[in-house]
């Protein structure tokens, strides 16, 4: 498994790869792995390509008061994660080497960006898309994985990809979760004992959503309101947002006719966790 730390050593790599006919396929991530990044770098791994993982934690993505100095990093760690699933090349960059002094351009794609985590961090959306298709255009994957944990970024992405004619394939992977339900995160290691357990109201107010759906509940309004009461009763939980939004638009709707999403974000200490589930168009 190569190690790249210069945007130069993965050009080459790439051309190496390439001149041998194997695909590329690219996994962004910031590092920290848990089996949420593992499972995206297995599925790369098998879909037969040269699987090049990225561990880049964006400055531009974190806001003023967010957690940036404290996010979690162990480089050794990730690559002795890494390296029995077979990824190829780790690119791992200094910050220099992605925003030299002077650096001043961003990506917005400006609809998508907006609602649910864009409301609460504002400039975030930009700061992903910034540097995934920097990213993009440094490695030039064949195809790009990503979890649909951060589904609003599955989305910006994929939009990305489109408005702007990238020959990518982006591929969306399923949410992977602890024996509990809680989805896996790299800020999980915030949470204490105690909010560690409050935190597995999360997917159990999402295991009800799917249920009342499937028993033909078909009211946003009434969805929303069941989820966030359920979580509001945690002492340990602060809710930032929970919301039902049409799954392709993100946008609030009313009744559930076509593929919806549930999706939430809850304080609990200083971590702040997203999850959600996806609940496809009825039946006809
Ligand atoms: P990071 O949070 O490290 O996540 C990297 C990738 O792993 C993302 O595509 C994310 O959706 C996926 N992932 C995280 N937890 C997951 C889980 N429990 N199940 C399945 N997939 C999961 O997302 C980012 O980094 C950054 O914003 C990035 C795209 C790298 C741009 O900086």
């Amino acid at each position: 498994m190569e190690i790249l730390r210069t945007i130069d050593s993965v050009r080459q790599w790439v051309r190496a790869q390439r001149a041998q006919g194997r695909p590329i396929h690219f996994v962004p991530t910031m590092g920290y792995f848990h089996e949420g990044h593992l499972s995206l770098m297995r599925r790369a791994r098998d879909d037969g390509g040269a699987v090049i993982v990225s561990i880049f934690v964006n400055p531009l993505q974190f806001g003023p008061n967010e957690d940036l100095e404290r996010y979690p990093r162990d480089f050794e760690r990730d690559r002795q994660m890494a390296q029995p699933v077979g990824v190829d090349a780790i690119f791992a960059p200094e910050a220099a080497e992605m925003y030299p002094a002077g650096y001043q351009t961003e990506v917005r794609v400006q609809t998508l960006s907006q609602p649910l985590c864009g409301r609460s961090r504002p400039g975030h959306f930009e700061g992903v898309a910034t540097v995934v298709l920097k990213l993009f255009h440094i490695v030039t994957p064949d195809r790009a994985y990503f979890g649909m944990k951060d589904y609003q970024q599955l989305r910006v992405i994929q939009q990305m990809v489109r408005d702007l004619n990238l020959p990518i394939e982006v591929v969306p992977c399923p949410i992977v979760r602890e024996a509990d339900g809680l989805a896996m995160s790299s800020r999980n290691v915030y949470l204490s004992p105690d909010e560690r357990a409050a935190a597995t109201v999360l997917y159990r107010s999402l295991q009800w959503a799917q249920a009342q759906y499937a028993a033909g509940e078909r009211d946003a309004h009434r969805l929303r309101e069941g989820v966030y009461a359920q979580i509001a009763a945690e002492p340990l939980a602060r809710i930032d947002y929970v919301e039902v939004v049409d799954a392709e638009t993100l946008q609030p709707i009313e009744r559930l006719e076509r593929p919806a999403l549930v999706a939430l974000a809850v304080f609990f200490g200083r971590a702040r966790l997203i999850d959600n589930c996806l609940l496809p168009a009825p039946a006809e």
